[in-house]
């Protein structure tokens, strides 16, 4: 039996897919090459946004109605976030889903898909077993997601993710670190540790216990964890994705400038630049700290790369406010940014207030933002040209397939000439010849 799995919402979803592919690998299914080929395709669906529940329904009717009227014995599966928020009612939305696992249910799987088999029709599974984690991983790629705190325990107005990923729990640390090892010698040279708001790993549950002492004096959970990680030989680059500014303690950028595997980047939403609105999502902070914040970080670090993500037409945002959002990008200088036409979701806080950006607006703002970072991405890109970077190579190009594709510690997208035997998998110098506001274009270097 073959599966498929489609991936939809962010880098927590990416890893639970995974997880599913390796619960079933264990359980002796395939992969299937195409989706065309495979016995059961499985959609892992994100609640984030309206238009990303969309797709997914959209895509679920498309296979349970196309696949199933080629071969009336495939199975098809939802999991994810829009599971664990419409429970039954997904059953409704979409005629000839076979089946629907929670966030929490991921070692179920295999049982789910027998029952399945056997012919019960319609089942929607959402126990939560073991918090979920799954410490399975796929065996190859050179990069690999590791959960390290489930769950978020922020309110922010807007964001239904506490609804559907639960109360926020850590995993031991002894526990992340054996994952760690094993993903490295399986050939892993980058790990990236996922959490909500990752700064938050170890604060409400003691992760360490007695079991190990920082050589460099931390306390903090998270950089003891990177520096246990940095320890680890064979594992080149260490991430962890997404910040939150109260996180960006003097130990975190002590931990992130001087542990020579934690990669110069990070991922710190701002949301927004006006105080007023940020007051309103409950974020926590003022557009002032979020600044001392990663001024914080930047003093340790000087050529850290920043992205962010950015909610414009928030309830009430007016044209002043909005405003205050574009100086503050300007201001932050940052190398990439998300940014997100808000989309009330039903049960949040933010739900119970108007929606009263209208849609052209709200994409007039979406458009002048993409048109900044796009000009600043390129300004910022620029500096990069004439210099070395260290590219961890992905493979081919997908766009020309004689050139090859990675990422710089910075996290930029590079493109780049081959040189001999360098592929897949190996960390190369790229010299950067050009930029683009996204991407660095250059040549290896040996
Ligand atoms: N509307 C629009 N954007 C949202 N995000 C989260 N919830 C919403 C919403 N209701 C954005 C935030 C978050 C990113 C993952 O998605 O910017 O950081
Ligand atoms: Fe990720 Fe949130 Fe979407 Fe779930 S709802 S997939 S946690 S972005």
């Amino acid at each position: 039996m073959k599966f498929h799995i489609h991936t939809y919402g962010c880098q927590m979803n990416e890893r639970d897919s995974e997880s599913a592919a390796a619960v079933l690998l264990a359980a002796g299914y395939e992969e299937a090459a195409s989706e065309a080929e495979a016995d059961l395709v499985l959609v892992n669906t994100c609640s984030v946004r309206k238009k990303a529940e969309d797709k997914a329904i959209g895509k679920l009717g498309i296979l349970a109605h196309n696949i199933k009227k080629k071969r009336s014995d495939a199975l098809v599966g939802a999991m994810g976030c829009m599971v664990q928020r419409m429970g039954d009612s997904l059953l409704t939305e979409v005629k000839g889903l076979d089946f629907a696992l929670g966030t929490r249910s991921l070692p179920l799987l295999p049982e789910v898909v027998e029952r399945a088999l056997a012919g019960s029709a319609g089942m929607v599974v959402l126990d939560e077993v073991e918090h979920g984690v799954v410490s399975a991983h796929r065996v190859g790629p050179q990069s690999a997601f590791v959960n390290i705190l489930m769950g978020c325990d922020r309110r922010c107005s807007y964001c239904i993710v506490p609804d559907v990923r639960g109360r926020e729990w850590s995993r031991d640390a002894a526990d992340v670190l054996r994952e760690v090892e094993a993903l490295v010698k399986d050939g892993v040279k980058e790990i990236t540790f996922l959490g909500q708001s990752v700064m938050s790993y170890g604060r409400k549950n003691d992760v360490w216990g007695e079991s190990h002492v920082s050589a460099l004096g931390f306390q903090e959970p998270l950089p003891r964890l990177l520096e246990a990680a940095n320890g680890i030989v064979g594992l080149e680059r260490i991430r962890f994705t997404s910040g939150h500014p109260s996180g960006c303690t003097d130990e975190l950028a002590k931990a992130v400038s001087v542990l020579s595997s934690v990669c110069e980047h990070m991922h710190v939403p701002v949301q927004s630049g006006s105080d007023r609105i940020l007051a309103s999502m409950g974020r926590g902070y003022t557009s002032d700290e979020y600044k001392d914040s990663i001024l914080r970080m930047r003093s340790l670090t000087p050529g850290m790369a920043l992205t962010t993500d950015v909610i414009v037409g928030y309830p009430g945002e007016t044209d002043s406010e909005f405003e205050m959002t574009r100086a503050l990008m300007e201001d932050m200088k940052f190398d990439n940014a998300f940014i997100f036409k808000y989309s009330p979701r039903p049960g949040t806080r933010a739900a119970d207030l108007p929606d009263d950006v209208e849609p052209d607006e709200k994409k007039r703002r979406n458009a002048v933002l993409l048109e900044d970072q796009d000009r600043r991405g390129r300004m910022l890109n620029d500096a990069y040209i004439g210099q070395e970077v260290e590219v961890l190579c992905d493979g081919e190009s997908l766009r020309n397939k004689e050139r090859l594709a990675g990422r710089t510690r910075e996290n930029k997208i590079a493109v780049f000439d081959p040189a001999a035997g360098v592929g897949k998998g190996d960390i190369v110098k790229v010299l950067v010849e050009r930029s683009g506001p996204q991407t660095l274009y250059g040549k290896a270097v040996n």
